[in-house]
């Protein structure tokens, strides 16, 4: 009896270092020894994960190095009966076969499992996740589920009760056929679902009461969405089309919102505040923005931290940055505010060019924003109207950085990469960029007030000097 202990315990501590290894090792150790061998079955941790080195391979090779692969997935985990508590099984350009993807979830996905992540390369015929192994129980004990590149489509509620975190990325899955597999997921907190093209209308229920964090990003086909879950803080929402009806209900509490969509500075201005009046983050990306932001009474009461992202496109050039003044009379709690624009060349109406006077804005004090910064500035006149605007209306500003790269500026020259060479930037972009140093210093460095810590960021002086 006392042996018997004995050898269970010494197992246990088997079990103990072995699972403290990286797999690798660990699944070497179980060659050499035997008592590795026992313990590897209750290695609590595996990965598969395959991908660089089935890039550039011709078809033949491929196949080769996927049936390579299966024999060694096939040793590890046939050998290993225990029950995992993590399996990730992660194929990028390798055709592993449906049937094998089978049988490995099928002897990882045990009542202990934890974390289950299987991401697969683009297939136009997707793999169809076995989803019956998580029915009826089964996945009770699953917290992390992370899929990419297959089909889900299951036809029962699945109820899975430990769920926290779901991901689903490029997966075939409905509406429908996502509410029976968020039944029961009581205690989920985020969610994230990533070009699933097959959503069209998507809701959120009130009781996933625990969900804060919800991403959906790109679903092509998406026309609604209705949020009920109430305890929501932070949205991240990228929409690629025009969205028919966009409800985001009773999401009052939310704190946090990034927002990627055209004309998403017009739109976030004149819906938010009364959709969101508790926010105090916002992002936004606009992928296009033709219309000016709108000056309406509405208010962002808690709103602190504002950043707008105009990627390159995105902007006409005569785009008015002097709207943006919109959102600073709307926020009064506003300390942050970060604008990073691709400057639009030599084709905006620049400061240089354009003789008339700087516009005098209203007159609006702001006294609680503290830190701007522009990452793209440029010589477009209405950018350093804006900037001199802050300057003159913000009593409480401590920090200004302007910067006339696109973010990547020096000390840290990042424009030299590993090999010691520069990376090539248009001559043009570079030209504006020392333009844009001289429009600082003829119109703004002069009036930066003395306590204000302001900084210049310049192209690289090794790499792009003129
Ligand atoms: C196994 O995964 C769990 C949960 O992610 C983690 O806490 C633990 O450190 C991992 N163990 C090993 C040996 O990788
Ligand atoms: C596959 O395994 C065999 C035998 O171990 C080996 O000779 C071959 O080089 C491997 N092929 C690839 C592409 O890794
Ligand atoms: C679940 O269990 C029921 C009853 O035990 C059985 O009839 C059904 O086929 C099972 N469903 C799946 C998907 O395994
Ligand atoms: C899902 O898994 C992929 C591949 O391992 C990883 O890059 C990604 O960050 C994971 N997503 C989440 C939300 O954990």
């Amino acid at each position: 009896m006392l042996c018997f202990l004995v050898c269970l315990c010494m197992q246990e501590i088997w079990c103990h270092i072995h699972s403290l290894m990286p797999m690798q090792a660990a699944a070497q150790a179980a060659c050499v020894s035997r008592s590795f061998l026992h313990s590897w079955r209750c290695y609590p941790n595996l990965t598969f994960s395959r991908g660089i080195q089935c890039r550039n391979v011709n078809a033949h090779e491929a196949d080769e190095i996927a049936t390579n692969l299966t024999t060694k997935v096939d040793r590890s985990l046939v050998k290993h009966t225990g029950s995992m508590k993590k399996l990730k099984l992660e194929f990028y350009n390798c055709n592993v076969k449906a049937c094998d993807l089978d049988r490995w979830l099928q002897i990882g996905v045990t009542p202990a499992i934890e974390e289950l992540t299987v991401w697969l390369s683009w297939d136009r015929k997707k793999y169809k996740f076995p989803w019956p192994l998580l029915s009826n129980g089964s996945g009770n004990s699953i917290r992390y589920l992370n899929l990419s590149n297959c089909a889900f489509r299951p036809t029962v509620r699945l109820g899975l009760r430990s769920l926290t975190k779901l991901c689903l990325c490029d997966v075939l899955i409905t509406g429908d056929e996502l509410s029976c597999l968020l039944d029961n997921a009581f205690v989920l907190e985020q969610l994230s679902l990533q070009r699933c093209s097959k959503i069209i209308s998507l809701k959120i229920p009130s009781w996933l009461r625990q969900l804060s964090d919800l991403e959906v990003f790109e679903c092509e086909r998406l026309q609604a969405m209705e949020i009920e879950a109430q305890y929501l803080s932070k949205i991240t929402f990228a929409a690629v089309n025009e969205l028919g009806q966009l409800s985001f209900g009773k999401a009052l509490q939310l704190k946090i919102l990034e927002l990627y969509y055209y004309d998403a500075v017009c739109y976030a201005r004149a819906e938010l505040p009364s959709i969101f009046p508790s926010l105090e983050s916002l992002t936004i990306f606009s992928w296009s923005e033709m219309a000016s932001a709108p000056m309406v009474p509405s208010k962002f009461s808690y709103l602190k931290h504002l950043s707008v992202v105009f990627p390159a496109g995105s902007l006409s050039p005569t785009y008015d940055h002097c709207s943006l003044i919109s959102f600073f009379d709307a926020s009064p709690s506003l300390e942050t505010f970060s604008l990073q624009v691709v400057p639009i060349g030599a084709k905006h109406p620049s400061i240089f060019a354009d003789p008339s006077g700087l516009r005098k804005m209203r007159e609006h004090r702001h006294d609680k924003l503290k830190n701007v910064k522009i990452v793209g500035f440029s010589t477009s006149k209405s950018l350093v109207e804006l900037t001199c605007h802050i300057l003159e209306s913000t009593t409480s500003l401590e920090y200004l950085t302007l910067d006339t790269t696109d973010g990547h500026s020096p000390p840290r020259c990042s424009s030299v990469h590993r090999l010691g060479k520069c990376f090539p930037i248009d001559r043009d972009v570079i030209l504006e960029a020392h333009r844009a140093l001289l429009a600082i210093r003829t119109y703004i460095q002069g009036i930066v007030p003395s306590k204000v810590k302001f900084t210049v960021g310049k192209p690289c002086s090794h790499c792009h000097a003129v």
